[in-house]
């Protein structure tokens, strides 16, 4: 899709061609200086009862008398903030999508100018509608026929809005490609189906893609990821994909992915209801490779580098067994007590690999416990640190993208549960406070890292009717890199 900015303003709207016109309201009463053959459309529903100003309302029309789209619809937005505004986007492209209009005209009434923030989520919103999975479904429903967008803008915010879109578009191709690779069934992304998607995404994108298989990391001392791997026969892939758009010294910012394609909980299997979601699991290694596009496709002048261990974890005559001990690349040994707790332990090995890369941050991401969704629920993810100033900044990033996170907490007395008699730690403690024992888990092998961990468990897929990968958290770490660029 197109995104354009269209300066103009609201008085005008009824002469401008398009084929469908977005009104978005703000406030509670009419706006000001709306033009009149709109104004007396919204007047008249207003007075029949059909429209009121209150968030979320809406009202869509056909040939509205005087106005030059023929398709006419308002949106009530709230305060018109970027988080009302691609709600009330996202609503009406929806709508429409499936219909015959091609060019939408969107412009927003009675709230403060808008912004970059504002363009962003209007490119976020939209791309976000239409998306549509159809690799094995190919029979799904046509692409949509909308093939432009443009925002009504005043002459003096037209070059932030602009730039507030390039940012949208890019950051909206890497949760669209992150959706996609999510979305794939097991069988359709396995490690190497991931190791080959970095590898493309390598030569379309500029990044520099290395895949490390099993024997690389047998050397390397990987006993822990390689344990998770050893039940499946699908190989274990360890992709590292870097973008250099910074200068040659700067220190890297390093992203880890868990990378599980499929988890049925090994040995101990989960319950089938549901399992199919496990698909999922690789939500986090898929966020990595979305924020690395849309990182490139920005130029960004940062260095980057997206690390994600990629493995099945299945049961198996071959498979790790409860109790087993394991060494890990870092030299602590790990008692796997339950061999349904395999992302902390693929995640381990790659948090000892980056020190390597002597980074400024590393932040890992991963579809990690079902206590993170008991705890936050489905809207935000879980954010784990030491570091005030990281956790600050990926917050901040959180809130600025829409893609929003919380502080959760790390005390020493967390620590207790992974005690083990037969290894210098278990790989799980009890059900509570599962999700922050599954992070004094990871913290055991971030003494030398400024470290973020996010439980994205919760908010990288949704279950249900509308069952799918968000792309999320590909806009936190997208502004998160962003904000460190120079
Ligand atoms: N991939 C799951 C976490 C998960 C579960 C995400 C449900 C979303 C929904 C992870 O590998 C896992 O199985 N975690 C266990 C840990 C437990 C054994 C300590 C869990 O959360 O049940
Ligand atoms: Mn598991
Ligand atoms: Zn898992």
């Amino acid at each position: 899709m197109d995104f354009k900015t269209h300066v103009g303003s609201a008085s005008a709207l009824s002469t401008l061609a398009a084929d469908a016109l977005l009104v978005v309201v703000a406030g509670d009463r009419a706006p000001a200086g709306l033009d009149k053959a709109l104004a007396s459309a919204l007047d008249a529903a207003v007075t029949a009862g059909d429209f009121q100003y209150k968030a979320g309302q809406a009202l869509y029309a056909y040939r509205v008398a005087g106005v030059k789209a023929a398709r006419v619809m308002f949106v009530h937005a709230g305060d018109a903030s970027p988080k009302m505004l691609r709600k009330a986007v996202g609503g009406a492209v929806g709508a429409i999508k499936s219909g015959g209009a091609q060019h939408l005209l969107v412009a927003v009434c009675g709230g403060a100018e808008i912004g970059a923030a504002d363009g962003e989520s209007l490119v976020l919103a939209a791309e976000e509608a239409v998306y549509l999975y159809r690799h094995t479904k190919p029979s799904a429903a046509a692409a949509s026929k909308l093939k432009s967008v443009s925002l009504v803008v005043g002459k003096a915010q037209q070059a932030a809005v602009a730039e507030g879109m390039k940012c949208g578009e890019a950051i909206a191709a890497g949760v669209t490609a992150a959706r996609e690779l999510a979305n794939r069934p097991g069988n359709h992304c396995t490690p190497s189906d991931l190791a080959d998607h970095a590898k493309k995404l390598g030569k379309t994108h500029g990044l520099k893609v290395e895949v490390l298989d099993r024997s690389d990391c047998e050397k390397l001392g990987m006993g822990s990821f390689l344990a998770v791997a050893q039940g499946s026969h699908e190989p274990p892939k360890f992709i590292v994909a870097r973008w250099n758009g910074g200068a040659k010294g700067d220190a890297p910012i390093v992203l880890v992915g868990k990378g599980v394609t499929f988890d049925t909980g090994g040995v101990s299997i989960k319950l089938a209801a549901e399992m199919d979601e496990m698909k999922f699991d690789m939500g986090g290694a898929a966020s990595v490779l979305g924020t690395l596009r849309a990182v490139a496709q920005l130029k960004a002048k940062v260095n980057l580098i997206g690390v994600i261990p990629a493995t099945e974890n299945m049961p198996d005559g071959k498979a790790v067994k409860p109790g087993d001990v394991v060494t890990s690349m870092s030299g602590q040994t790990i008692e796997i007590l339950n061999t349904d707790a395999e992302g902390r332990l693929i995640l381990c090995d790659a948090l000892t690999y980056v020190q390597r890369f002597k980074p400024a941050a590393v932040v890992d991401i991963a579809t990690l416990t079902g206590a993170c969704v008991i705890a936050l629920g489905h809207h935000r993810s879980g954010l784990f640190s030491a570091d005030d100033k990281l956790a600050a900044e990926l917050l901040a990033a959180g809130e600025a993208a829409i893609d929003p996170a919380w502080r959760m907490p790390l005390d020493d007395e967390y620590d207790e549960p992974l005690k083990s008699h037969f290894a210098d730690m278990g790989n799980v403690g009890g059900r509570a406070g599962g999700a922050i024992t599954a992070a004094m888990f990871l913290k055991r092998f971030t003494s030398k890292l400024c470290w973020a961990h996010l439980d994205i468990a919760g908010t990288a897929w949704k279950s249900g009717a509308a069952k799918g990968a968000t792309g999320r958290p590909v806009g936190l770490l997208t502004h998160f890199v962003l904000a460190r660029a120079r």
